[in-house]
């Protein structure tokens, strides 16, 4: 046995390696023309806007940035209509998700979540010493089965979360759902709505006439709820780490007491401010997104597989036979996409939509790898018929 496995804590003990890596940079550099579809980013990058404010907050890199993010906390209070002491921003939403399993969670307690959801609250819940129950999907669909959730909700649970739009299948909770959901748990649990992908769903919900969230009503009215948002999709700043949870106050004050000093940078506090009003960025990417949606979903059907519709900015689709395979095959033709063996779909790839010419660049290679496969393989195109 290794020199630290008998005094290092349980959960670190416990935890493995389960979280599967994306491409590294190190990848990237190795194959330049790698086109990296597989970690849900923005294909369009930050807005010339953020840059320009990121750049100016490199010349006080000297300074440790502000602890409170004070002023970036006001702005997106300002933009939610909510006090500032309802907003906590983190690196990242995820980090978030790890302060509120350390601030509500402990060895004996649980969180509920749904199978086949975002793996980060796994990875946050053990680390925490807790212990996550994932309900099962509806059988035959890809979405969450809200009953069996709430049935899984026992006195031990102290977290319930919902990814909306969940990651990796793309599908959403109507708001009238959502609100359903609520109205049955229990006063001793939080639930945590993960909308990171908030502004491509509204956009899809707008398109298909449905409602899309109400969780900022929760919010205002006071619910045991915490909202997640983030800049790493829509506004194309993942690498900057900045993230934000709207909730009670008390909680927030709570988590913000277990959070690492100066966790968020100087430069992603600016480049978040500069981010938040850049409708025109926003409306460019998720537009992009809207219609190369349509345009994956399209081809890939054309290609014989099942593609679930989506309301975030990847698509999961089911190949019909081992997606790790193609996933390397895509790859040596220098596209990376996401196979979700992880995610008990071991015959699903979880494909970011890129730009439009990355898309092609994709869709050539599945082709290219569907033709090929005449020879030593099935041909792609008949693999998930009626599947
Ligand atoms: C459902 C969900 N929540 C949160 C995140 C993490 O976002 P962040 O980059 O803010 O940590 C992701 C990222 O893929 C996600 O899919």
């Amino acid at each position: 046995m290794s020199r630290f496995f008998d005094i290092v804590s349980k959960p670190a003990r416990d935890l493995g390696t389960t979280n599967p890596p994306s491409t590294t940079p190190a990848a990237l550099e190795r194959r330049s023309l790698l086109i990296k579809l597989d970690s849900n980013e923005s294909p369009f990058g930050p807005s010339a806007r953020a840059i320009d404010a990121m750049r100016s907050a490199l010349n006080a890199a000297n300074f440790y940035p502000d602890d409170d993010c004070s002023q970036l906390r006001r702005e997106l209070a300002a933009h939610h209509s909510l006090p500032p002491e309802q907003v906590l921003v983190t690196a990242g939403s995820t980090a978030l998700l790890t302060l509120l399993c350390q601030t509500l969670l402990a060895p004996g307690l649980n969180a509920v979540t749904s199978e086949r959801s975002f793996i980060v609250y796994s990875l946050a819940v053990q680390a925490a010493g807790g212990h996550l129950i994932e309900a099962p999907m509806r059988s035959g669909e890809d979405s969450f089965d809200l009953e069996a959730m709430v049935a899984a909700i026992d006195s031990n649970t102290r977290l319930v979360f919902l990814a909306n739009p969940n990651n990796p299948t793309g599908t959403m909770l109507e708001a009238a759902m959502v609100e359903r959901f609520l109205g049955q748990l229990p006063g001793h649990v939080v639930v945590v709505l993960d909308e990171a992908y908030y502004e491509f769903a509204l956009h899809f919900a707008a398109l298909r006439g449905i409602a899309y969230s109400n969780s900022l009503d929760y919010v205002r009215q006071g619910a045991s709820v915490v909202v997640l948002r983030t800049f790493s999709k829509a506004h194309g700043l993942a690498g900057l780490r900045v993230g934000y949870g709207l909730g009670p106050a008390e909680l927030l004050g709570y988590c913000a007491r277990m959070r690492n000093t100066f966790s968020v940078s100087a430069v992603a506090q600016a480049g978040a401010m500069a981010a938040i009003d850049d409708h025109h960025h926003i409306q460019r990417v998720v537009e992009n997104n809207m219609m190369q949606s349509r345009v994956l979903a399209q081809e890939l059907s054309g290609l014989g597989y099942r593609v679930v519709p989506t309301s975030a900015n990847f698509v999961f689709c089911d190949l019909g036979e081992d997606a790790a395979v193609v996933a390397n095959r895509l790859q040596d033709e220098g596209v990376a996409v996401r196979p979700l063996g992880h995610w008990g779909a071991p015959n699903c790839i979880r494909v970011t939509i890129g730009t439009p010419e990355q898309n092609q660049a994709f869709l050539q290679a599945a082709r290219r790898l569907g033709s090929r496969g005449s020879v030593d393989r099935p041909r792609v195109s008949t693999l998930a018929r009626g599947s």
